[in-house]
């Protein structure tokens, strides 16, 4: 079986392939190169010692996109491609709203002219919003906090439409939850783009820098230490949820949403002490004020994946913090 995924050079791209192809399916690559660097294909390579298809494609030009399905008998999509900054979208809500709409409303018709309606998505817990209390359940009602937020709402309310007006697709909407870690080998991982947003290239940038302070926002949630609370999923863990997910919608038609998460939440701060204690470095912090728009708590509800699926989270946080540092020593070149 043959799986185009697009993106498919970035962070939770690159690891889905290497799962994909350990698992026995063909792979089809397409990315733009906009977020990730070519040098991830090699190393994609070399950890699955064989050679991958790939195609450098803008899915806002649809007749590239085309020309994917025209040159690869394709079987199933995971779609991947998007833009993920939050604050990029509140900066540029237009330029997320375009990219991460129409890339996907071109690949929905070309699908669909090619007559193949297998598609996993790549949603974000973001659509839970702060409106619920934890674990977060797949039948709340949804509402995101920024335009970011608001593509992945708007692009699963446009799928659920789809599946609602041809009975016949069969699409798994998948929110992931904090996703961290990298590939045991170290060859591949989260590459640092620009600024970093999320908190573990913050920690990794801390730890091997030694020269500034790690900004923990917010010490005075009602919390056990006053820190938020996130539900961090190793990254591979998140791959072999996709896996799983191809598996489910290759049997079953209709449109589910799937958390993928550990069901367990730790602090910012354990995350940092277990980063410390597990890899034998400091990462000096200091509290600073709450970040605007953070949710305090966010823990997902795992039973629908265990069920549907079949599948359950293995690694725990100090083989994330270990993978992700092994990892970026290696791209820092550092000891
Ligand atoms: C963020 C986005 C979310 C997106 C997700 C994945 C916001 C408000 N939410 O989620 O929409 O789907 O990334 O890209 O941006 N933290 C620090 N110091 C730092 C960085 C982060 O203390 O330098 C804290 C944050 O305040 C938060 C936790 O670490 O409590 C996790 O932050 P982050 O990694 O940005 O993920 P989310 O906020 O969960």
């Amino acid at each position: 079986m043959t799986v185009l995924i697009t993106g498919g050079l970035g962070f939770i791209g690159s690891h889905t392939v290497v799962e994909l192809i350990e698992q026995g399916y063909d792979c089809v690559i397409l990315d733009n190169l906009s977020k990730t660097t070519i040098n991830v294909l090699e190393k994609i390579e070399s950890v699955v010692q064989r050679k991958v298809s790939f195609m450098k494609v803008d899915m806002l030009d649809i007749q590239a996109v085309r020309s994917v399905f025209e040159e690869y008998d394709i079987s199933a999509v995971i779609h991947f491609a998007g833009f993920k900054s939050v604050g990029e979208s509140v900066k540029n809500p237009l330029v997320y709203y375009r990219n991460n709409l129409i890339s996907t409303l071109n690949l929905i018709d070309v699908m669909q002219e090619f007559n193949l309606k297998k598609l996993v998505f790549s949603s974000s817990a973001t659509v839970y919003g702060d409106i619920h209390t934890p674990p977060m359940k797949e039948d709340f009602s949804l509402q995101a906090p920024n335009p970011y937020g608001r593509t992945k709402l708007m692009l699963e309310e446009i799928l659920s439409d789809l599946v609602l007006s041809d009975s016949t697709w069969s699409i798994a909407l998948m929110r992931y939850f904090n996703p961290i870690g990298a590939h045991k080998s170290g060859l591949l991982g989260e590459l640092p783009f620009g600024t970093p947003n999320n908190l573990m290239p913050h920690v990794l940038k801390t730890a091997s820098e030694g020269t500034s302070k790690l900004q923990v926002f917010g010490g005075d949630y009602d919390t056990m230490d006053g820190s938020c609370i996130r539900d961090f999923i190793h990254i591979m863990d998140l791959a072999s949820g996709h896996v799983k997910a191809l598996e489910y919608i290759d049997k079953n038609s209709g449109c589910e949403a799937i958390n993928l998460g550990t069901g367990i939440g730790y602090s910012v701060l354990d995350l940092i002490h277990t980063f410390e204690e597990v890899n034998g470095v400091k990462i000096p912090y200091e509290i600073v004020n709450r970040r605007d728009g953070d949710i305090i708590v966010s823990i997902a509800e795992v039973g629908k994946a265990e069920v549907l699926l079949g599948w359950k989270a293995k690694y725990n946080l100090a083989d994330m913090c270990e993978d992700a540092w092994r990892w970026y020593k290696s791209i820092k070149k550092l000891n």
